[in-house]
């Protein structure tokens, strides 16, 4: 495996892969690995003949007062995680490589950026996207592998993947957990033992709205006011959104009925750390 450190030498090296004949799978990160971002080094390797990986930590997407300075960092850690895994180039530029000066150009995802986490972290996707189209620029991969885990994430760099016509095909792998069901995040180190300890109640809830729903409540409200009523009864969480989307619009919805699918997500802090989750629910009608 090699370590890159500039889009001088990491440009050719993808072009020289594309030239013969390579498929590249991207898998872009912010390091501070775990088996979630390794999971996806795992579909990357499935799918192509050579695994970039980029760790960077991007400032553009962190808001004012968030945790970019403290977000945990460890380079060697993580060049061995994804050495031991298969990955062919760790791609990690340093800041000034990536914004020598203050950029003119952003990508922004109209609407959708605005929604849940966009609501709460004003500029967050301005930030995501336009790095991703950076390193999109840089890499150029065929595929590029990203997480359920951030659903709206995800959802995000596909529509700005189809409205600028980026010819790479985005793949979206499940989210990987625990044994007790907390969604695997860089962020769960920040947790103290208690808090780790109420932070179970985000899967439990989504469990509750996947059993509410699949035994035919249609009403979104009443399933939010249930998940609501265990995290507040189960946790200090304090609760930022709890919400449901039409996977296929993103858009917001308050009645199951005329879905196939629901996506609920949430968003609780534990003391410092804001905790992300969601489960897509299948829905289940007795109309034949
Ligand atoms: P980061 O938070 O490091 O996540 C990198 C990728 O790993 C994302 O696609 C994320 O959804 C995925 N991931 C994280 N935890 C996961 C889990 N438990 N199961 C499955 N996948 C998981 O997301 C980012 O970095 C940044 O926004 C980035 C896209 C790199 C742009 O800076």
């Amino acid at each position: 495996m090699r370590v890159i450190n500039t889009i001088r030498e990491m440009q050719p090296i993808s072009k020289e892969l594309r030239r013969d004949g390579k498929k590249i799978g991207f898998v872009p990160t912010m390091g501070a690995l775990h088996e979630g971002h390794l999971s996806l080094v795992d579909q990357a390797k499935r799918r192509s003949d050579i695994v970039v990986m980029s760790i960077f930590v991007n400032p553009s997407q962190f808001g004012r007062g968030e945790d970019f300075e403290k977000y945990p960092r460890d380079i060697e850690k993580d060049r061995r995680m994804a050495e031991v895994r298969g990955v062919d180039y760790v791609f990690a530029p340093n800041e000034r490589e990536m914004y020598p000066e203050d950029p003119l150009t952003f990508v922004e995802v109209q609407k959708v950026s605005q929604l849940l986490e966009g609501e709460f972290r004003p500029g967050h996707f301005k930030g995501v996207t336009t790095i991703v189209a950076k390193l999109f620029n840089v890499v150029m991969p065929d595929l590029a592998v990203f997480g359920q885990k951030d659903a709206q994430q995800a959802f995000i760099i596909k529509e700005m993947v189809k409205d600028l016509n980026f010819d790479i095909e985005i793949v979206v792998a499940p989210i990987v957990r625990e044994t007790d069901g907390l969604a695997m995040s860089s962020r769960n180190v920040f947790l103290s033992i208690d808090e780790r300890k109420s932070a179970t109640v985000l899967f439990r809830s989504l469990k509750l709205a996947e059993s509410m729903i699949v035994s035919g409540e249609t009403n979104l409200i009443k399933v939010r006011g249930a998940m609501v009523k265990l995290i507040n009864k189960e946790s200090d969480g304090k609760i930022d959104y709890v919400s449901f989307v039409d996977p296929i619009s993103f858009e917001r919805v308050e009645d199951s009925s005329f879905l196939k699918e629901v996506l609920a997500l949430l968003a609780v802090r534990f003391g410092e750390t804001r905790l992300i989750d969601n489960t897509a629910v299948r829905v289940h009608r007795n109309l034949e």
